[in-house]
């Protein structure tokens, strides 16, 4: 059938469990008969999979705040052109890892008052928010040590360390707050199918 599908992203601090747990439900969804997609942020298009490399790698100091926010909104309409907005006018199910909340929290909290800005430039260039975002909540030092433990070459953003972490979770908690319709927070400190068990609800309620 084609239609409109449903955009469900996944948001949260580094190491929450959203990659484990946007696989989980794809592959849940995918079994159940449901033709879904798994993609991810920064990323998700060959060309925003390039940005993910410019933004990710490197020193920390290596794209002043205001830049870093336009990479990662270009990385972002070059998804939602190539592969988001497609898959959804094709009726799948479209999961994301990460979308436009990481950007309010992540370059919106990081200096001063770039809040005002990403809000301004995602009206411009992006103007989509999912039908449905689960926040996977828990405490910054676990997902932190969560994050550390898993390694990797992307550690640009883990390395700025736990005082912002504890800021985003705020922050996350907040906007979950001020969005309740679109936002459900699901408690993330959980063994990783009773954390599923909850997203698989969540996701079935909005569907119904
Ligand atoms: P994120 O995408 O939010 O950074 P990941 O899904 O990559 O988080 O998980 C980070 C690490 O923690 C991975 O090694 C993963 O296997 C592990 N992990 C994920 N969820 C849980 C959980 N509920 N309990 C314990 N470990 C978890
Ligand atoms: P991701 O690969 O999801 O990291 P993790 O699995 O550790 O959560 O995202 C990489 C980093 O990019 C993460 O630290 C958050 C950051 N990020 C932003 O700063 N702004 C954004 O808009 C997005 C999508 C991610």
């Amino acid at each position: 059938m084609i239609g409109q599908g449903r955009f469900i992203s996944f948001e949260g601090i580094d190491g929450s469990g959203k990659s484990t747990q946007a696989r989980l439900l794809f592959e849940a969804l995918t079994a159940a008969g449901h033709d879904a997609i798994l993609t991810r942020e920064p990323g998700g298009s060959p060309g925003a999979e390039e940005i993910r490399k410019l933004v990710l790698e490197g020193e920390p100091d290596r794209w002043s705040a205001e830049t870093e926010l336009l990479l990662f909104t270009a990385a972002r309409r070059d998804h939602l052109e190539r592969t988001i907005r497609p898959a959804l006018a094709a009726g799948r199910t479209v999961i994301c890892d990460r979308f436009a909340d990481s950007t309010r929290m992540y370059q919106g909290l990081r200096s001063g008052d770039l809040r005002a800005m990403v809000d301004a430039l995602h009206d411009l260039m992006i103007g989509q928010e999912p039908d449905l975002t689960l926040l996977i909540d828990m405490d910054p030092e676990a997902g932190l040590a969560r994050a550390l433990e898993r390694g990797g070459g992307e550690a640009r953003f883990e390395s700025f360390g736990d005082t912002l972490q504890r800021r985003m979770r705020q922050g996350f908690l907040e906007l979950a707050q001020a969005n309740p319709e679109r936002i459900r927070v699901i408690d993330g400190a959980r063994a990783i199918d009773a954390v599923a068990r909850d997203v698989k609800a969540a996701v079935l309620e909005d569907m119904t």
